[in-house]
């Protein structure tokens, strides 16, 4: 049957046919809810590609299409030394790239750190200061009292920013969970610059960047045929490469229109109106209890830091709603906290390969002091299933709408983040996604393929950091606030 897609079987064949008949039912439940089939995900395009045009317009929309000031992709001749500053949804990352003489090749030194919870929701002095503190010390390490005025910094800022220049930001708006006061509308690089500069650190930041920008960049530099740079992680975004001509919200600044110029997407806040994506109740309950209701609905519907919340709330409606069907004298408290459980736990229940879902059993006992049945261990595994193929098949739309957007028949596709590298399946589930929504004939190659990227905040950011002052070098001066301050970098 032609617009209904292949019928999504569990994984694990004549397992179910010991599960009594009304978990089988919620199981058929679930699958009602979580499935999306070909005919939806081609919808789903559909509207993506026209929120994706009018995110370029004027007027704008639910999707920022941020202007990024990266004016084309590397030749593989660039060099230099850069440092990067990599803030991310769960980890900061300081790191030294040295783009070396072979063609595409680089050095790199890095430091990781684990962004403290607490100062998720702090405030903005704690984050500056926690940011400086990671720098310095990685400073002091490896460069001790040398001069750094001439190091420049890429910083990965992978959250929506408003650029008029590429060294300059203004957060639109925290996601991935993140609630700090006092940064939102604000410029993000002077507040850095300023606390590294009362700290005998005069290093300037040569040009702030997205992840998904950075990752397109990164990748760009060692395979000439990506097009597109994505995130499937802690949070979701795209990165792809438009002309000037076609960004009616730059046409005020009379650049040649066949300038090309990276666009981060920011499409986690696709379908913010929910006019065509498929929410189930749990979909909305997230929204409602997170810090910024009303945003990121494609994001919270495949991002990694949602995934293993949606199957808790999943378990917790059945536990709510059909009082006796699940976990009977069990004490069920543990389940009930919010956000206990991330994405690596309905992961590792995808990963489980033992028939008899022993694994699985062992996970819900240590997290969560419950000892499911075996129908029950069942249904788990069943809904993990769900969840994640949602998310795969979800985040494929993003990449076939900017394809189709961009009339791009074929190419590569960098991916990068948490679930992209981790999750069970979701890069054979997106692959199949994007099989049904591109039309490709049964037997044909697939001709967009989603790949791992290169590492696009460290890597991406030091090159987008070289590509700028290359211009500027050049005398293009596009989105360059302070000409001679970037001179002093060269
Ligand atoms: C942010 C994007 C980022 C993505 C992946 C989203 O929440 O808004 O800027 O690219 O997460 O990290």
């Amino acid at each position: 049957m032609v617009g209904i897609g292949p019928k999504q079987p569990p994984s694990r064949k004549g397992s179910m046919t010991d599960v009594p008949k009304n978990l089988l039912q919620t199981i058929k439940d679930f699958e009602g809810q979580f499935t999306v089939d070909t005919k939806k995900l081609k919808e789903i395009v559909d509207h993506f590609v026209k929120e994706l045009e009018k995110g370029l317009s004027v007027e704008g929309g639910n999707i920022p299409m941020n202007v990024t000031w990266v004016m084309g992709f590397p030749n593989g001749d660039e060099q230099g030394t850069f440092l990067a500053l990599d803030m991310g949804g769960t980890n900061l990352r300081v790191c030294e790239i040295s783009l070396t003489e072979e063609q595409g090749g680089f050095d790199i030194t890095q430091s990781k750190y684990r962004i403290p919870e607490e100062l998720k929701t702090g405030t903005a002095e704690e984050l500056w200061e926690y940011i400086a503190d990671c720098l310095q010390q990685f400073i002091e390490y490896h460069h001790g009292e040398e001069n750094l005025a001439k190091l420049p910094l890429g910083f990965t800022f992978s959250y929506p920013a408003t650029q008029e220049y590429i060294d300059h930001g203004v957060l639109q708006r925290w996601t991935k969970g993140f609630d700090i006061e006092g940064v939102e509308g604000e410029d993000v690089v002077p507040p850095l610059e300023n606390i590294l500069k009362q700290r005998g650190l005069p290093i300037k930041i040569a040009a702030l960047i997205n992840d998904t920008t950075g990752t397109l960049i990164a990748s760009a530099y060692t395979d000439p045929l990506m097009r597109i740079g994505c995130i499937f992680g802690t949070g979701v975004n795209a990165a792809y490469m438009e002309n000037v001509g076609s960004v009616p919200k730059i046409a005020h600044m009379n650049l040649p229109p066949d300038m090309p110029i990276a666009i981060n997407c920011e499409y986690g806040a696709f379908d913010n109106e929910h006019v065509v994506l498929p929410l189930t109740k749990y979909d909305h309950i997230i929204d409602r209890d997170s810090p910024r209701p009303g945003q990121q609905a494609f994001e919270k519907m495949t991002a990694g830091l949602y995934l293993g919340e949606i199957f808790r709330l999943a378990l917790v409606d059945l536990l709510d709603n059909r009082p006796g069907l699940i976990f009977e004298k069990q004490d069920t408290s543990k389940l009930r906290k919010p956000y206990l459980l991330d994405s690596s736990f309905p992961a590792a229940i995808e990963q489980d390969p033992y028939e008899n879902l022993q694994d699985t059993e062992e996970l819900f006992e240590r997290v969560l002091n419950i000892k499911p049945t075996p129908a029950e261990l069942e249904l788990i595994r069943r809904l993990a299933e769900l969840i994640g193929t949602r998310a795969a098949r979800l985040s494929a739309c993003g990449v076939a709408a900017i394809c189709k957007k961009k009339n791009i028949t074929s190419c590569h596709v960098g991916a990068d983040g948490s679930v992209f590298t981790k999750y069970p399946h979701f890069k054979a589930r997106g692959a199949q996604a994007l099989r049904e929504i591109l039309d490709w004939a049964p037997n044909e190659k697939d001709k967009v393929t989603i790949q791992a990227a290169e590492d696009g905040s460290g890597v991406g950011a030091a090159l987008i950091a070289a590509l700028t002052l290359n211009r500027v070098k050049a005398g293009n001066l596009a989105g360059i606030r302070n000409m001679n301050d970037m001179k002093t970098l060269l």
